[in-house]
C-alpha cells in the first residue's frame, strides 16, 4: 500500500503524476488555501503533505496528525511554518532553496526599472490618451539605472544573483548584512559592504533580500525610510513584514522617496487600498518565483524532498535535522 500524502492546493500535472508513482494522492485541487480546520482535517492519517506558503503549519493544524513524518513547502520561505512546532511533533520541515535564485532576481530588476523609469504610471498614461500633452521636462523624468548605486539589504544566494546582475548597469553595488561576504563571493558580486546606515543613505535603489524572521519585522520603517534620499526607490521581492507598509506609503505619498516597487505586502493576499490611489508605486502579487520552468522546478524540488523523507532518506533541503534520526 502506498503512503497517503496531501497536495494542499493545485500545481501542475507533471507534478501529480510525478508524486503519483510513490503515493496515494488527497489532492485539493483548486487555486486557493484550504481553511484551517480543512487544513488540519486533511492532515490527519497523512504521511506527508505539499504545502504552500499559505498554509500555516502550526500546532493547531498538527494537532491531529499522528502519522505525519514530513511537510515540503513549494517555496525558499517558510514563515508559514512554525518550525518549533512542527519539530515538537517530530515532523520533518523542507524548503526549495537555490532554483529560484535566478527567476526571483529577475523580478527584482523588472520592478527596479519598471519603478525607476516609471513604466508603469506611463502606460497608464498613454492607454487613458493622454499622449498630446506630453512634455520634454514632465513626470516622466526618471531615475537612471545606469551608474547609479545599488544597495542590497540581504546578501544570500538572491541578494548575490541581484549584484551580478549589476554589471551591466555599471552601477555601483553596495550591501549589508550581519557578517560580509568571504572576499572571493564579493568580488564574483563587485559588492562593497558598509553599515546599514550607509546603505540607507547612499542607495539610488534599496533591494531588501532577506528570509522574515520577527527579529527582522518592520526593519525598514519610518525612520529608516526617512534616511533615505527623496530620489531612492525600494524594491521589496523578498517578504511583507520586512517592511512597514503603513509608513512606505506615508514616504510615497508625501513623495519623501520616489518610488517603490512591491511584489510583497503585510497580510498577503489583502492588499492595503492605499497602496492603489499612488502613481509612484509598482505593485505585483507574489509573483517573485513565477515562470513556468521555475515553479514547476519547485514543486518537483519539494516532490523530491517528500519522496526522499518518506523512504527513509535524508530530504536535500531538510530545516529541522534535530527530528531526522538517521
Ligand atoms: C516565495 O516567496 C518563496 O519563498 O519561495
Ligand atoms: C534566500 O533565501 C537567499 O538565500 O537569498
Amino acid at each position: 500500500m502506498k503512503p497517503k500524502i496531501l497536495v494542499s492546493r493545485e500545481v501542475f500535472p507533471e507534478v501529480i503524476e510525478h508524486l503519483a508513482a510513490y503515493f496515494e494522492i488527497d489532492y485539493h485541487a483548486e487555486d486557493a488555501a484550504l481553511q484551517p480546520a480543512e487544513l488540519a482535517a486533511r492532515l490527519a492519517g497523512k504521511a506527508g503533505a505539499i504545502t504552500m506558503l499559505s498554509d500555516r503549519i502550526d500546532d493547531d493544524a498538527l494537532a491531529g496528525a499522528h502519522s505525519l513524518k514530513a511537510v515540503c513547502n513549494v517555496a525558499v520561505g517558510y514563515n508559514n511554518f512554525d518550525l518549533a512546532a512542527i519539530s515538537r511533533a517530530g515532523v520533518m520541515a523542507t524548503n526549495t532553496p537555490g532554483v529560484l535564485d535566478d527567476t526571483t532576481a529577475d523580478t527584482v530588476w523588472a520592478l527596479l526599472m519598471a519603478s525607476g523609469r516609471r513604466i508603469v504610471a506611463a502606460d497608464r498614461w498613454l492607454r487613458a490618451g493622454y499622449w498630446q500633452r506630453w512634455k520634454f521636462n514632465d513626470d516622466w523624468l526618471g531615475q537612471d539605472v545606469h551608474h547609479a548605486t545599488l544597495g542590497i539589504l540581504g546578501m544570500g544566494r538572491i541578494g548575490q544573483a541581484v549584484a551580478r546582475r549589476a554589471a551591466g548597469f555599471a552601477m555601483k553595488v553596495i550591501y549589508h548584512n550581519r557578517q560580509p561576504l568571504p572576499a572571493e563571493q564579493e568580488r564574483a558580486c563587485n559588492a562593497t559592504w558598509v553599515d546599514k546606515d550607509a546603505l540607507l543613505r547612499d542607495a539610488d535603489f534599496l533591494v531588501l533580500m532577506l528570509p522574515y524572521s520577527p527579529a527582522v519585522h518592520h526593519i525598514v520603517g519610518a525612520a529608516e525610510l526617512a534616511q533615505m534620499k527623496p530620489s531612492a526607490h525600494l524594491i521589496n521581492v523578498a517578504r511583507g513584514g520586512i517592511v512597514d507598509d503603513g509608513a512606505l506609503i506615508d514616504a510615497l505619498r508625501e513623495k519623501r522617496i520616489a518610488g517603490a516597487g512591491l511584489d510583497v505586502f503585510e497580510n498577503e493576499p489583502a492588499l492595503d487600498a492605499r497602496f492603489c490611489e499612488l502613481d509612484n508605486v509598482v505593485l505585483t502579487p507574489h509573483i517573485g518565483s513565477s515562470s513556468r520552468a521555475t515553479r514547476l522546478a519547485m514543486a518537483m524540488c519539494a516532490a523530491d524532498n517528500l519522496i526522499a523523507a518518506l523512504h527513509g532518506r535524508r530530504p536535500p533541503n531538510l530545516l529541522n535535522p534535530e527530528v531526522f534520526g538517521g
